[in-house]
């Protein structure tokens, strides 16, 4: 399988490439098996995601599902956003070749980080939140 047209156009036309300065949360992930790195930072007002936007060293595929998870996530509420799994933001992008599935796992993980980060600062215990992550 091929990059379909969704993944060609994230990857040559990102959205939302950046670190918020003044961001509420900030979460990263690395994948140790090709070494690649993506930073994720979000801005939440009223328990909804008004900006995200991420850094990455990585493949074509890690900079498609960074800037489609990106697009996926804004506007949503912090638990939607905590939802968003792998697997959604492959099929957003119409799917992924099977030995790049890996690279979905960098943006979603970065994001869950951030939106751990954004709740550890809020050092609230009305969410559980990781019960969000399990499957
Ligand atoms: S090869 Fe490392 S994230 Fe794609």
């Amino acid at each position: 399988m091929e990059y379909t047209e969704t993944v060609r156009d994230h990857a040559l036309n990102p959205r939302n490439v950046g670190f918020i300065q003044e961001h509420d949360g900030r979460g990263e992930c690395g994948d140790p098996a090709c070494g690649d790195m993506a930073v994720m930072t979000i801005r939440v007002r009223n328990e909804r995601l008004i900006e995200a936007k991420f850094l990455v060293r990585g493949c074509g595929a890690a900079i498609a599902t960074c800037s489609i998870t990106t697009e996926l996530v804004k506007g949503k509420t912090v638990e939607q956003a905590a939802r968003l799994s792998d697997e959604d933001v492959v099929q957003a992008l119409g799917g992924l070749p099977a030995h790049k599935l890996h690279c979905s796992n960098l943006a979603a993980t970065a994001l869950h980080n951030a939106l751990e980060d954004y709740w550890q600062r809020r050092k609230t215990d009305r969410h559980d939140w990781q019960a969000l992550y399990r499957p």
